[in-house]
């Protein structure tokens, strides 16, 4: 198999991590007769600074002429004066909308052995097993009207939620047919009771639910899915949900696996390239140190392999390993060890 990848290693402990999960992919490359090539490119802050815009046409374009795409992390207080007109989040959401990836797969699992870094008790660990899919280019993120105004005298600002049926049916599907093949619950995650978008939203979850008699469905307020991420993560399978409320999950379930260093994440559309990033950001604290766990960064380039490559036995090579690593006691900074970025990696790669 041939693939041409584009890394996009972008800000803070991006580069870092990026640079072990290419070599990850190298080492599977030669041991299953693969040959990928990479072409780096920048975005986030690192592309403001040069271009003076946080993703150019040009990185755009060769994402899409790619067979798939990974991305480290963008951001930084660098770039955090609110006024800029440019900032490294928008780029990272110019590529999502110019992909059209509009979900996004973020699985939770707990490693046994990393039970004890988590806050929660291991009886509430065990046997965690969530897979959320959050939806990715609609919702808040991008709904118009988007701005501020002065108004009446006063400063306004306003962001809209806004969802049409095709975007919540597509993703749907997408949870749906992804439960199948696990454990057979889906949980719609909404604010009905408030918002008009999730009474759609929950309208058009139960008319798709119809189509997959197999696969049970459980409406739930997105408050109440919060309190339950942390009170019965183990009864969760997929949980699919609105953009915003799927980036607040995400970042609370991350806490059941340790660290958000663990955490991988894929971003699927129709057709065409998928984008593959660990969920945290770019930890400025610990740029440039070579201690950043690799870990969510090599997951994601298994979940490149999988759904767009379609390379399954390789991907399940690289998640035993990193399986194998963990309980074999290897530990970077963020769950209690030393080992630096490399030398995780290369823990994980001697046992491809
Ligand atoms: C994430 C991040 C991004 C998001 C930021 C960096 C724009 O928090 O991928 O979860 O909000 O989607
Ligand atoms: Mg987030």
């Amino acid at each position: 198999m041939q693939a041409n990848i584009v890394l996009l290693p972008g800000d803070g402990i991006g580069p870092e991590v990026v640079t072990e999960a290419v070599r990850v992919l190298e080492g599977i490359a030669s041991k299953h007769g693969h040959s990928f090539s990479f072409t780096e490119h920048l975005m986030g802050g690192c592309s403001i600074d040069k271009y003076g815009s946080s993703l150019t046409e040009e990185t755009l374009a060769a994402c899409q002429a790619a067979d798939a795409v990974l991305l480290g992390a963008v951001g930084g207080p660098k770039w955090d004066d609110p006024n800029a007109k440019d900032r490294p989040e928008r780029g990272l959401l110019a590529l999502r909308k110019g992909l059209k990836v509009f979900a996004n797969l973020r699985p939770v699992k707990v490693h046994p052995a990393l039970m004890e870094w988590s806050p929660l008790k291991p009886e509430i660990l065990e046997g965690v097993d969530i897979l959320v899919v959050r939806e990715l280019t609609g919702g808040l993120y991008f709904g118009w009207p988007k701005g501020r105004e002065i108004k009446d005298g006063r400063e306004r600002a306003v962001d809209t939620l806004e969802y049409y049926d095709y975007e919540i049916k597509r993703v749907m599907h997408l949870a749906f047919k992804l439960a199948k093949g696990r454990k057979k619950k889906v949980i719609s995650v909404d604010k009905a009771n408030v918002l008009e978008s999730s009474r759609l939203w929950r309208q058009i979850a139960t008319q798709i639910g119809q189509e997959y008699p197999d696969v049970e469905l459980e409406h739930m307020l997105v408050d109440t899915a919060s309190m339950r991420l942390i009170t019965g993560p183990a009864e969760m399978d997929v949980v699919v949900t609105e953009n915003m409320f799927g980036d607040i999950l995400t970042d609370e379930a991350s806490v059941l696996a340790g660290s958000m260093g663990m955490l991988s994440s894929a971003s699927l559309g129709e057709s065409g390239p998928g984008l593959y990033e660990p969920i945290h950001g770019s930890a400025p604290d610990i740029a440039g140190k070579g201690i950043a766990n690799p870990v969510g960064t090599i997951l994601s380039s298994a979940a490149l392999l999988r759904h767009s490559l379609n390379l399954e036995k390789e991907a399940a090579t690289i998640e035993s390993a990193i399986d194998e690593v963990i309980t074999s006691g290897a530990r970077t900074n963020d769950i209690g060890g030393k080992l630096s970025t490399t030398q995780m990696a290369d823990e994980i790669i001697t046992r491809l």
